[in-house]
């Protein structure tokens, strides 16, 4: 299957470097996520007080929300190093040993993308997170003994875009669990603001809340998304981001009012057009738009979803009244049972 390029996929991993120069570092410069932040900020001072390891940290959510810029900040707050992986990049028992046994006292370890660790690896955290402990078996067939060895006391930090995709014995073993949210249109444009502060091209404030608003609520997109607009400013010979400039930007970009690209248009008018509207299966959506399941269900489907433009019944997705006004289409509307979401 062909991967298009697209910019406001936030799992889309190109412009790292850009995005870790503006990654908040501190918690006060964290913006949005409120409760998330006041409750982890009283547990990080908690631990210090005890001088104690943080317990360890579930943070779950849509892509681009700031998983990972949380993890570096509870890092930086905490005064140890980070150390990252991702669940699928760990595929032997092994490899976690490896990294485990590189940690110091009281370091992060933050696993990206925890619900996609192999389940044998998976075993192996749950000693290391328990009683930091790693039991390793060594030898060759029929010749194995098991070893234990003392860990340093360490956080686990694990980001997953769905919590219901852990196993239950690895949930249990977070003693903190974080949920992070869709932002507000301010909260992004604030975001903006900082961004644009730090790259030194200002934005206007109506500018910044336009782009906010086409930004799917979500951080990552909202900088990607400065980041080009910019490069219109830059090029039409403008000193600061304007209105103008931002909304031809985001109209070339194929940005709508509400944030929607071209693959949630293509995904609504396959519903809509292809199926009549639905009820249809995730897959069989997901192959009619030649998309993978896992981008339609991860980064496509939470956002129509959130915005109302579609449902999840008992039989399929369905589209509500919302998409076939936004794509200008009339339609005879039947009521499915929803199981609400
Ligand atoms: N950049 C990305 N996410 C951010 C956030 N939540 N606060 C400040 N800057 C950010």
């Amino acid at each position: 299957m062909v991967e298009k390029e697209n910019i406001l996929d936030s799992n889309n991993i190109t412009g790292d470097e850009f995005e870790s120069n503006i990654r908040p570092q501190r918690l006060d410069d964290y913006i949005g996520q409120s409760d998330v932040k006041e409750n982890v900020r009283v547990f990080i001072e908690a631990a210090k007080m005890r001088d104690e390891s943080l317990d360890h940290v579930l943070l779950y959510g849509p892509p681009g929300l700031g998983k990972t810029t949380l993890a570096h900040i509870i890092a930086n707050e905490l005064g140890v190093n980070i150390k990252t992986a991702s669940g699928p990049s760990i595929e032997k028992s092994g490899d976690l040993a490896a990294i485990l046994s590189t940690l110091e006292p009281g370091d992060v370890l933050f696993i990206d993308e925890i619900h996609r660790m192999p389940r044998i690896v998976e075993e192996i955290l749950y000693p290391a997170m328990e009683d930091f402990q790693l039991d390793i078996i060594i030898g060759s067939e029929g010749n194995t003994k098991s070893i234990k060895i003392n860990l340093p006391p360490f956080t686990l930090v694990g980001a997953t875009t769905r919590s219901g995709d852990l196993s239950s014995p690895l949930r249990d073993r977070f003693g903190i669990v974080c949920k992070l949210n869709y932002y507000t249109t301010e909260e992004l444009a604030d975001i903006v603001k900082r961004t644009s502060k730090i790259i030194g091209v200002g934005i206007n404030d109506d500018a910044a809340i336009e782009l906010a608003k086409r930004s799917r609520k979500t951080p990552r997109i909202a900088n990607r998304l400065y980041k080009r607009v910019r490069d219109f400013a830059i090029v039409a010979g403008l000193d600061k981001i304007d209105i103008d400039v931002t909304k031809s930007a985001l109209d070339r970009l194929k940005v709508d009012e509400y944030g929607l690209d071209e693959i949630d248009i293509e995904y609504l008018t396959s519903l809509i057009k292809k199926f009549n509207g639905g009820p249809v299966g995730l897959e069989t959506i997901a192959t009619s738009i030649g998309e993978e399941v896992t981008t339609i269900e991860d980064v496509v489907e939470p956002f129509l979803l959130q915005e109302g433009f579609i449902k999840r019944t008992r039989s399929g997705r369905i589209a509500t009244e919302k998409s076939y006004e936004h794509l200008g289409i009339n339609h005879s509307y039947t009521l499915f049972d929803t199981i609400g979401e």
